[in-house]
């Protein structure tokens, strides 16, 4: 699977279900940033509607499941209310947040972030895409293409807003739990390090002529990976991505890009880690006479999920008979941003042996209807009044 945000694959994702929901005469809207919205309207057009929805944009790499799941569980849901004719008090809306993902514009998250906060959005045009593109053209040409979505102003007011996903990890396939119902998500950070040196001949340049930006990072990474993940089991740290320039057998390298992605639960962990990356970062290119510059990308405070609407989703589990298990999103999701404008939480299912961002992700069929009627039973829960 490879639909990167705004991408071609993506505006054609958009076009399917857009036409799933016209097909069933729900209206569609988009916002600035191209968050596409489902609408079945409630009796009452006074109260701001349910919220339910993921993402459908993936990794260059992903997995069919990753975002894609949320997104059809919550139109699924629209279509059962439908097909059985229940009026709710509320509107349900089913949205689809642009650009979760993050892999081809950084940050991620950014259709939430610029829901919950539009001054964002300005800011990003100029963001190039890892190929080149630039962002605000993207944007357009993904707004352009679903002319029958109207552009309305970003950041509507809702009541809540629940999020299904597959649990990117191994704790509900091991415990043997089809729900896992997601109290809050950990904390991320994203640093984008750029050391330039200069480029020289492989066979006659000495060590003390040498300065070489890929030394440099393999040093600062190999210290880091040595002195964070072992001394907390709860930190994580990783390096996805490194272009080294120019990139040939015989030429030392002239510059060298590198992420590092760090997760933790607290927030002062967190920021003591990226203390420590930034701190190793530059010592390893001082010892190295080169010149390195560190930008922050993504920054994602760890949040806390509304406790009355995991009570609502633990709730439907009861209801339903659906064995369920609290726990924490290792991952980053779109329901953080939203939990700062309105409550919000999260409906785990779980995954083959826990692999995700991958192509190999999997999910059941049976702990995808799972999910889904647990999220028909919350949703129908929270628009009623
Ligand atoms: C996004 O999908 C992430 O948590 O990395
Ligand atoms: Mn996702
Ligand atoms: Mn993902
Ligand atoms: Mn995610």
């Amino acid at each position: 699977m490879n639909r990167q945000a705004l991408s071609t694959e993506d505006r054609a994702a958009r076009k399917r279900l857009a036409e799933l929901a016209a097909g069933r005469g729900f209206s569609i809207h988009q916002d600035a940033v191209a968050n596409l919205f489902i609408r079945r309207d409630g009796s009452n057009p006074s109260l701001p509607p349910v919220l339910i929805g993921s993402h459908l944009d993936s990794q260059p790499t992903g997995g069919r499941f990753d975002g894609a799941l949320g997104t059809l569980s919550a139109f699924e849901v629209l279509e059962a209310l439908e097909d059985a004719g229940v009026i709710t008090e509320r509107a349900v809306e089913v949205v689809s947040w642009t650009n979760e993902e993050g892999s081809r514009f950084s940050p991620g998250c950014m259709g939430s972030m610029a829901f919950v906060d539009v001054g964002d959005i300005a800011g990003w045009q100029d963001i190039r895409g890892v190929e080149g593109a630039r962002f605000g053209d993207e944007l357009a040409a993904t707004l352009n293409a679903l002319p029958e979505a109207r552009v309305q102003p970003i950041g509507h007011s809702i009541s809540a807003f629940v999020e299904v996903h597959i649990e990117q990890g191994p704790v509900l396939e091991r415990a043997g739990v089809p729900i896992g119902i997601v109290t809050g998500v950990q904390g991320t950070k994203w640093l984008e390090i750029t050391f330039t040196g200069e480029a020289a001949h492989a066979g006659t340049t000495p060590l003390e002529f040498r300065k070489d930006p890929l030394a440099a990072a393999i040093t600062a990474i190999a210290r880091l990976q040595q002195a964070v993940m072992p001394a907390d089991p709860l930190a994580r740290l990783t390096v996805g991505r490194m272009t080294v320039e120019p990139s040939s057998v015989n030429v030392i390298p002239s510059k060298v890009t590198f992420t590092i992605d760090i997760r933790h639960p607290e927030e002062d962990v967190l920021a003591s880690i990226e203390a420590r990356v930034i701190a190793e970062c530059r010592a390893s290119a001082e010892d190295h006479a080169l010149d390195a510059h560190i930008e922050k990308r993504f920054d994602m405070a760890p949040g806390t999920f509304d406790a009355a609407i995991v009570d609502v989703i633990e709730n439907a589990c009861e209801s339903l008979d659906i064995p369920r298990m609290k726990l924490v999103s290792g991952a980053f999701h779109d329901a953080l941003f939203v939990s700062r404008v309105a409550p919000a939480a999260m409906i785990f299912v779980p995954c083959r042996d826990g692999i995700s961002h991958n192509e190999s992700e999997f999910v059941s069929s049976e702990n995808i209807e799972t999910g889904a009627k647990v999220l028909l039973q919350t949703a129908l829960s929270l628009a009623q009044g």
